[in-house]
């Protein structure tokens, strides 16, 4: 059998990897500065992470959510202290689009609407609402253009004023920093007000922190530097290190009823160990401030380079900005200096989105990398 080919491929066959360096086949080192789409936030193969996985595997992997599972409760503890989200309840489930799927769903089966608020250039998932609130027609099967999403500028205050007027609007999704879209931010001022206006007329604001979420952009949540608290918060990516697993923060007004959401793979036993793992090292190794501090040295090696033209994003979750698309560029680093870096729906914007324990010598390696291929 052939596999159904959807991806282009880089001609790179990685057999193993640690901390930020993967070996090909040929035994070809490379530095990953892209974590395979923003997964890899502890660095792979954390010897941790390896430990707690493989001990929980040796003990069991799995059973239904039909039996208890003290790790769920283990995880919901600790996601929820160190996220400061405490007044949340957590619902897991296995990839970013599921964990917006089941948000979006809880939005209507709370205000019993249907319409969506969405931004331009989102990105939230490939899944039936999740696409439909993602702003990419071209993946948008004609199945999935039946949901009601309406796209919004970020800080079109006065559309969002004229959206909502109609009271059929169940949720207003967002990326406080968006992810394949390119980086863009919308203003605090303007989250604060979607935020009262959702919270005014009974619609849930779901913040997507599939990407920017688990410490990636310097705080816990990329929504905790404006100040806003959503209703909703969408988690997966960086969660897991690399195993498949997603999930929804609920806050603590909205509630609960049996067979209201569900999964059968969703808080299996090894996603929550992983899960854990990835805490725990997020906790002993302060990761999240080290994203915080890279990120400000990262801004600052950028800004002597004369090509580029922006520096975006926050903490780790960064973006460089060129007057001229990034693809040559990128596979000038693979090819030739060995360098894993990300594109985005912007082509002039190469992404950078590392694992958070990489050290500031990392940085210079990549900007020595750079500036020769520039
Ligand atoms: C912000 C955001 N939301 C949702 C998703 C979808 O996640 P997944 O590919 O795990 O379904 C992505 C993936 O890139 C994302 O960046």
């Amino acid at each position: 059998m052939e596999l159904f080919d959807v991806y282009p491929l880089y001609d790179v066959t990685p057999v193993k990897a640690r901390g930020i360096v993967v070996t090909d086949d040929q035994g070809q080192e490379y530095l990953d500065y892209y974590g395979g789409h923003a997964v890899i936030s502890i660095g792979h193969s954390h010897p941790h992470y390896v430990k707690r996985l493989s001990e929980q595997l040796a003990r069991i992997g799995f059973y239904s959510n039909s039996v208890h599972n003290p790790l769920q409760h283990e995880l919901a503890e600790k996601l929820g202290r160190l996220s400061g989200c405490e007044d949340y309840r957590l619902f897991l489930c296995n990839s970013g689009a599921e964990a917006n799927e089941n948000a979006l769903k809880l939005a209507s089966f709370h205000t019993g609407k249907a319409r969506v608020i969405a931004f331009s250039n989102s990105f939230h998932g490939r899944t039936s609402a999740a696409v439909a609130a993602t702003d990419n027609e071209k993946i948008n099967a004609p199945i999935n253009r039946q949901q009601k999403v309406s796209f919004l500028a970020f800080n079109d205050l006065q559309g969002f004023q004229r959206e909502i007027a109609a009271g059929d609007v169940c949720a207003v999704i967002l990326e406080c920093i968006q992810g394949v879209g390119g980086l863009d931010e919308p203003k605090t001022s303007f989250l604060l007000e979607v935020e009262a206006l959702c919270r005014e007329h009974g619609i849930v604001l779901i913040a997507d922190e599939v990407q920017s979420g688990f410490g990636r952009s310097g705080k816990f949540f990329a929504f905790q530097h404006h100040g806003i608290r959503p209703d909703i918060i969408s988690i997966a990516k960086g969660m897991g290190n690399g195993f498949p697993v997603g999930g929804i923060l609920i806050h603590g007004h909205i509630q609960p009823s049996h067979g209201l959401l569900g999964t059968t793979f969703g808080g299996n036993h090894l996603a929550c160990a992983a899960t854990l793992a990835v805490l725990e090292v997020m906790e002993s190794e302060q990761l999240i401030a080290n994203a915080d501090h890279l990120g400000a040295y990262f801004r600052k090696k950028a800004a002597a380079i004369p090509q580029v033209e922006r520096v975006k994003g926050r903490g780790l979750m960064l973006g460089l900005e060129f007057g001229f698309e990034v693809s040559d560029l990128r596979k000038r680093l693979i090819y030739r200096q060995h360098i894993f870096t990300g594109s985005a729906k912007d082509k002039h914007v190469l992404r950078i989105l590392p694992a958070l324990n990489i050290g500031q010598e990392d940085l210079d390696v990549f900007f020595e990398a750079l500036k020769t291929e520039l």
